[in-house]
């Protein structure tokens, strides 16, 4: 079952997010404060009501799809949430914090490449977790929120993935995103052992 997210999916969707965020995998590798990847990549779409699906499988969120409609807002919100974040490593809500310092220099460093936000002002995150792929859900979720945005009259969207994420580019190509830009980037190589190949893609509306 695909249903819109709600606020109280906050928990879950930071839960599949991280369980799922390096490569389909745990995101613990390389970023190990599970509160802090939730309070950077998952509440900054709080203030955006959290445009998005859940999957579920036996009433249990078991992926997502998360983004946004308008990069303005995006920033925007980003901006919203970032004063309560600094508040809260300032006074130790991080314990994990230094561990994670080098990869977020790394990616202030490599910065990851994007499209047009006039052309394609939407983006998008989805994360199925290893134990629920290959039933469609991912197809399902991606349907659902290319609907969503078609019926706000939202005139593109972008997302960026690497090359190693193959079935997620090959759901992407099925629904019509086509690749805008592909850069090689050091950014992972103290984890993956190599250099990785981000791509941008991208499609109209
Ligand atoms: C990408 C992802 C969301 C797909 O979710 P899913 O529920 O397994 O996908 P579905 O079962 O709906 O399959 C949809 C399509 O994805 C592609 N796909 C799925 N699994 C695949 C695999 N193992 N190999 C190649 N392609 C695959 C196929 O095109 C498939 O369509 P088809 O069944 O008609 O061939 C999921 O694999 C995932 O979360 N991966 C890890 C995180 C990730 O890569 N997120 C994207 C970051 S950019």
């Amino acid at each position: 079952m695909v249903r819109p997210a709600r606020r109280t999916d906050f928990a879950d969707l930071a839960r599949v997010a991280y369980d799922t965020g390096f490569f389909g995998e745990s995101a613990r590798l390389y970023f190990p404060d599970e509160t802090l990847f939730a309070d950077l990549w998952i509440r900054p779409y709080v203030p955006l009501a959290l445009p998005g699906f859940v999957a579920l499988l036996e009433g249990r969120v078991v992926g997502s799809i998360l983004g946004a409609h308008d990069e303005g807002a995006y920033e925007a919100a980003i901006r919203r949430v970032a004063p309560a974040l600094a508040l809260r490593a300032a006074f130790g809500g991080y314990p994990k914090l230094p561990a994670c310092l080098p990869y977020l220099a790394r990616l202030a460093r490599y910065a990851v490449p994007h499209a047009s936000p006039h052309a394609f002002p939407a983006h998008l995150h989805i994360n199925v977790l290893a134990s629920a792929r290959g039933l469609g859900l991912g197809a399902r979720l991606l349907d659902a929120y290319l609907d969503s945005l078609r019926q706000a009259g939202v005139r593109g969207v972008q997302l960026s993935a690497t090359r190693r994420n193959e079935a997620a580019l090959r759901l992407y190509e099925s629904r019509g995103f086509r690749v805008h830009e592909a850069r090689v980037t050091p950014l992972w190589r103290p984890w993956t052992g190599r250099d990785e190949t981000h791509v941008v893609m991208a499609r109209s509306l």
